[in-house]
């Protein structure tokens, strides 16, 4: 089954543990300080849209897209509760090109780390370079791979694969070792990496 398949089943059944209600912290965390100015942003994988609504309330201009069309349903109906303008539709960022690019900030939590093979990550990265401006940021939570775990939790990946598909478009800002915002007393642990499109001379 593709991840993507996966996810829509996932969405129909309600086995949605990400969805947490409120935005990540580490996403408030890095816009706060690194600082990343307001901008067009698109998140990608936005799920049922609590990043995209809390990056709308900070100014950014934002496209929330994903496979699912429940979720993206859901991101509507939260989005119409709030004041913000976010504009939410239904694309697989794998095959197509996202309307309103470039944008000067890309998102995504856990959509990502979702993908099992090195050549699926570099096409991610590569899709997420084409629909950045010069010198776009690209901000990825990822589930980390030192956590030794019995039992289910988000995807994985190591240090080493991360850098190897994302390495060829993007400049590694950072990347740190994390927790993912989380309702729960363990949260999972994650890798929250910043990066740099690379400039093609
Ligand atoms: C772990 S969920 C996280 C959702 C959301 N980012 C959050 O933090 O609540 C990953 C999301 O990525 C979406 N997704 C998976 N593959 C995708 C793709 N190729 N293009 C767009 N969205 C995708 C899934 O449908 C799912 O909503």
């Amino acid at each position: 089954m593709t991840a993507e398949k996966g996810f829509k089943e996932r969405y129909e059944t309600r086995d949605t543990p990400w969805d947490i209600g409120k935005p990540d912290f580490n996403l408030i965390q890095t816009v706060t300080t690194t600082p990343i100015e307001p901008c067009k942003a698109l998140d990608i994988g936005c799920g049922t849209g609590d990043n995209a609504i809390w990056l709308s309330q900070k100014e950014f201009h934002v496209l929330g897209i994903d496979t699912s069309e429940i979720a993206i349903e859901k991101a509507k109906e939260k989005a119409s509760k709030t004041n913000v303008k976010c504009t939410f539709i239904v694309t697989d960022i794998l095959t197509s090109h996202v309307e309103g690019a470039p944008f000067g900030f890309a998102f995504d939590r856990g959509c990502f780390h979702s993908l099992n093979s090195d050549n699926e990550r570099k096409t991610f990265a590569e899709n997420v370079n084409g629909h950045l401006e010069t010198d776009g940021l690209w901000l990825s939570l990822i589930g980390n791979a030192d956590e030794q775990r019995h039992g289910p939790g988000p995807p994985q990946q190591t240090a080493r694969d991360i850098v190897n598909s994302v390495e060829p478009y993007f400049e590694i800002l950072s990347l740190v070792s994390s927790y993912f915002g989380s309702n729960r007393p363990n949260p999972p642990r994650a890798w929250v990496c910043l990066m740099r499109k690379r400039r093609f001379e």
